[in-house]
């Protein structure tokens, strides 16, 4: 009965994922050959898409795309349905529908189809029949998205899953379920000595389930259905429904900058064999997720990024030298701030000149091609023969830079964003419903995520909805918060409308 439905009663908590983007799948495409076509006007489906905040995040970005979401969770879709409308998103249609019930003919064609978090928590059935639509319905260029629980990691946590599921098998519960499985988690990493060789793994699984949403839990470790693949195995049920894989959808998991030099060098001999190849980084990496683009098997990719590809694209980098006064003419070297807190050295002076561009325009985008031809009026009195040298050499390092996360691409520019802080500053509407509505995260346009934990915090989204200027934002911040103090909220509104420009949180 739909009452029953698992997704029904216990809440999937709602997510935007920056990452599964057409405007990033679409790029990723590009660097290994396949021109999905225009971006804009793409068609998009979302398999499984919950509520549909990630649909509704594309959708909003992309004024001109169409976009399609169902989800056999009824009370999910309504969700969805109310908040396009509150949002005001009319490119985005929701359908409360059974993927079995499915029918290509009804919806057509699409450029991009997404399902996160589906393909290895459903029967094989449902995982076949959901493979046929995204042969039939994905355009010839067309690119899907497809994310799964990936083999030799998920020993580790299947480990975890059954132990949890041992535990509270009789408990019917479903947040108390999840309560007793962790406590049973933490009881057996507690129980094994310092010293056993298994106890950092159960450790890293118990941490990573404790710092889940329960709910998440509930669904994504407790249920019935959990199937993990080898990457080998998921490549050859994907060829079997005429598909083929395309690339990973997030760049940084071709990054090989961890891996010993003799490591590397072998991995680098296998390019002729790419599929072994990212097998073995599964091995090597003890995989647990891979959330993996596919297109027709008829396309031909090629699997070693083109770097002249790069040309057609957009590109965003916030990296900045942590000293001030770094020499961006000569190959001295400099000190970055990379992501997640960490470093990098770079003596290029075209790519520490171009970065240097990239980190003024952010988070505008820039087209690379545009950068480039920046470059080539800086570096204009250098040789020719240098000259272009010295730009092969950038493109190599930027493939570099967007493996290691300094560097964002992306094959479509939201006509929306603005980069500066005007006068009447005005945060996107869908970022101001998902503070309306209580989310703890919300997003810029691009996907970039900001935190928001305190109730300032989240009246400031509210207020800044174009209608104010900043002094009017801050008088109604301390009327609507009953704390007249003079200036209270002055650093707290200036800092804060700063975070959501550089987060892309700003529309025109
Ligand atoms: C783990 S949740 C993922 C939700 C969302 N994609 C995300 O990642 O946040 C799986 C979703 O698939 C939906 N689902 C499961 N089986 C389905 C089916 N046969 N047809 C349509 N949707 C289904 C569930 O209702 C649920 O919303």
């Amino acid at each position: 009965m739909v009452s029953e439905f698992a997704y029904d009663k216990v809440v999937y908590p709602s997510f935007v994922f920056p990452y599964i983007r057409p405007s990033k799948f679409g790029a990723i495409a590009r660097l290994h050959g396949i021109d999905v076509g225009a971006i804009d006007r793409c068609r998009v489906l979302e398999i499984g898409c919950g509520d549909g905040a990630n649909l509704m995040s594309i959708a909003y970005a992309m004024p001109d795309a169409d976009c399609v979401g169902f989800d056999l969770s009824g009370e999910r879709i309504e969700e969805a349905k109310d908040g396009a409308r509150e949002v005001g998103i009319s490119n985005a249609s929701f359908y409360e529908m059974d993927l079995m019930e499915f029918d290509p003919g009804t919806f057509g064609k699409f450029d991009f189809i997404i399902a996160h978090g589906f393909y290895s928590w459903v029967p094989g059935e449902v995982r076949e029949s959901m493979l046929a639509i995204y042969k039939n319905c994905l355009t010839p260029k067309g690119i899907g998205y497809i994310s799964y629980n990936t083999l030799p990691g998920w020993h580790f946590r299947r480990f975890a899953r059954d132990a949890m599921r041992f535990q509270s098998s009789l408990i019917e519960d479903p947040l108390e379920k999840v309560d007793a499985g962790i406590r049973f988690l933490r009881f057996i990493a507690g129980s094994l000595p310092p010293e056993a060789a298994l106890r950092p793994f159960i450790e890293e699984e118990t941490v990573s389930i404790e710092n889940a949403h329960p709910s998440s839990t509930y669904h994504d470790d407790l249920a019935d259905v959990n199937h993990p693949f080898y990457f080998e195995e998921f490549v050859a049920g994907i060829e079997k429904a005429g598909l083929r894989f395309l690339a990973e959808s997030e760049p940084v998991s071709n990054f090989l900058g961890r891996f010993p030099r003799t490591t590397q060098d072998a991995l680098n001999e296998l390019w002729h064999d790419y599929l072994r190849r990212e097998q073995y980084i599964d091995f090597l990496r003890m995989r647990k997720f891979r959330s993996s683009l596919v297109c027709h098997l008829e396309c031909e990719p090629s699997y070693r990024v083109e770097p002249a590809a790069l040309d057609t694209l957009y590109v965003a980098s916030k990296v900045r030298p942590i000293d001030d006064g770094i020499v961006l003419t000569d190959d001295s070297v400099a000190t970055y701030q990379g992501p997640f807190e960490s470093e990098f050295e770079l003596n290029h002076p075209l790519v520490k000149t171009a970065l240097n561009i990239l980190a003024r325009s952010h988070p505008a985008p820039m087209r690379f091609d545009k950068l480039i031809e920046e470059l080539r009026a800086r570096f204009a009195d250098q040789a020719p023969g240098v000259h272009a040298a010295g730009l092969t050499v950038t493109r190599a390092y930027f493939v570099e830079l967007i493996n290691s996360n300094a560097v964002e691409i992306f094959c479509f520019e939201s006509p929306l964003m603005s980069s500066v802080l005007n006068d009447h500053p005005k945060i996107s509407g869908f970022a101001r419903w998902q503070a309306g509505r209580g989310a703890g995260v919300v997003n810029g346009l691009y996907g970039a995520a900001v935190k928001v934990t305190d109730e300032e915090t989240r009246e400031l989204i509210g207020l800044a909805d174009g209608t104010r200027d900043t002094s009017g934002i801050i008088s109604e911040l301390s009327r609507t918060l009953g704390d007249h103090e003079e200036g209270r909220f002055e650093d707290f509104v200036r800092s804060n409308l700063e975070l959501f420009r550089s987060s892309g949180l700003l529309i025109k």
